[in-house]
């Protein structure tokens, strides 16, 4: 047995925080909310959450137990599992490296916005353009960017207990009381628009509720199911190698089974809670019409929203801005984390040594990635359809082509090469109960790799030319 690392999380609830940290991020709040709305509201919701209890359960378990066993992040974590593996270990060390070289310019959007809330220019932000005019300018998106990775890089450099716990217990419970709040007044939301009709918030609520069956064909049925999929691995930060860091500062009396529930139950809640904030909000100002994917939704569509409230508005877009940072600033440390910790096990240099290094490198990278709308502008047609700028790019390749790839073979090695019992054994250890055991056991060696084979297909955009959609 290896033993245990000095330096890891405190218990089972420093664990289980600084995971859910890791895991509530800007997906939980820019792609949750748009992807139920377009997806048949409540249809979508039913689909994700048996995702979520079958499938993200088996990732999400596998990455952990592969931590806590190998006592290793991913590159040498695979390679000690079957040393000729190793390969698996870099691709997946891969994932980290690509999406911190842009998670921080996000984190730096949304601190940006928070200033611009609390200095007053809240009705600024909801004017056209305003959104573009920032990205593409040339100091602004650095600057932010740089306080933004300078502000993770600090966390990591104070260690997984004084640093990546810590802030994840401060952090949150208040992003949780906070989009409590908000969710709850967006229900109590109501306006009459120019057409003349009164919305109210829990109108909207009842839309992103009730399952809308009208126009499910079975291929956009099995579409759904994709996104669910997709968002889900996302959401939950498994197959980059994060959960693999995480689990290895776990210490072996802590229960793996209740710690996984309970990531699940955070991550998933959150992602309620945020459409819950969202999609009443977007509804009662401007329709569904309004709702968009990704940055625009919550830079653009949301300060108009934030606007139309009156007098409230400002202090409500401070707390969801604030609640957004902290979501992503518990997410972008996990980045840096994995990218660390792989690195100090490859150089056996300490923490503040290769933190130190790492954050010189990504100051850069995050600077040239915020002036990727200005000056390293350029735009590419990416295999999925859509087109792309350098942070679509990187996003890209780390998400959509890598990810699934990533759980497509760790699925294969655990469930046929190395056998799920390796990771069971670790799930009982100390006599603990794996309750769901049956069930990881045909979903690592059956279900998971069939359906992460079609995700890959569909991301790289051969399953569309496959039957000819477009
Ligand atoms: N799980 C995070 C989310 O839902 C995303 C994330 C990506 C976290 C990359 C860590 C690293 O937004």
């Amino acid at each position: 047995m290896a033993k245990e690392k000095k330096g890891g999380f405190s218990g089972q609830f420093g664990f289980v925080i600084a995971a859910a940290g890791s895991a509530v991020g800007v997906g939980n709040i820019w792609r949750f909310p748009y992807l139920a709305a377009r997806d048949g509201g409540g249809l979508f919701l039913i689909i994700y959450l048996i995702l979520v209890v079958t499938f993200g359960f088996t990732l999400l378990t596998s990455d952990i137990a592969i931590g806590r066993k190998t006592q290793k992040s991913s590159i040498y974590a695979y390679a000690q599992m079957r040393p000729k593996w190793k390969f698996l270990g870099v691709i997946t060390f891969l994932v980290p490296v690509l999406i911190m070289t842009y998670y921080a310019v996000i984190g730096g959007w949304i601190t940006k916005y928070i200033f611009v809330y609390l200095i007053g220019d809240g009705a600024a932000a909801a004017g056209d353009g305003y959104f573009t005019a920032f990205i593409t300018s040339k100091v602004s998106p650095v600057v932010f960017g740089l306080i933004f990775m300078l502000v993770t890089a600090f966390i990591v450099y104070n260690g997984v207990e004084k640093g990546i716990e810590r802030c994840s217990r401060f952090m949150m419970p208040i992003l949780f009381v906070m989009i409590i709040i908000i969710a709850i007044y967006a229900l109590t939301l109501s306006h009459t628009g120019a057409d003349g009709v009164t919305r109210t918030g829990l109108e909207g609520f009842a839309y992103y509720l009730k399952p809308d069956l009208s126009g499910v064909t079975p291929s956009r049925f099995f579409s759904i199911l994709l996104d669910a999929m997709g968002q889900l691995f996302f959401s939950l930060s498994v197959s980059m190698g994060i959960m693999i860091t995480y689990g290895s500062y776990v210490k072996k009396d802590v229960d793996l089974n209740q710690s996984v529930t309970q990531i699940e139950i955070f991550d998933t809640l959150v992602a309620f809670l945020a459409g819950m904030m969202i999609i009443p909000s977007i509804y009662v100002f401007s329709g569904l019409d309004g709702m968009n994917a990704g940055p625009s939704l919550i830079f653009i569509s949301l300060p108009k929203v934030f606007t139309a409230m009156g007098k409230i508005g400002p202090v409500i877009a401070v707390l969801f801005f604030v609640m957004a940072a902290f979501a992503a600033l518990t997410s972008c440390v996990s980045v840096l984390e994995a990218i660390t910790a792989n690195c100090m096990e490859i150089t056996h240099k300490p923490r503040k040594k290769v933190t130190l290094v790492l954050t010189v490198i990504y100051c850069v990278m995050t600077a040239v990635v915020a002036l990727g709308y200005s000056i390293f502008y350029f735009e590419i047609k990416l295999p999925n359809g859509a087109t792309g700028q350098l942070l679509d790019i990187m996003d890209y390749v780390s998400n959509n082509l890598l990810m699934p790839i990533i759980s497509l073979l760790s699925t294969i090695l655990i469930g046929w090469i190395v056998g799920p019992k390796w990771v069971a054994d670790e799930m009982e250890y100390g006599g603990k109960k794996f309750h769901r055991k049956k069930m990881y056991y045909v979903m690592i060696r059956f279900v998971c790799p069939i359906m992460m084979f079609i995700l890959s297909l569909q991301s790289t955009g051969l399953l569309a030319k496959i039957f000819g959609w477009n």
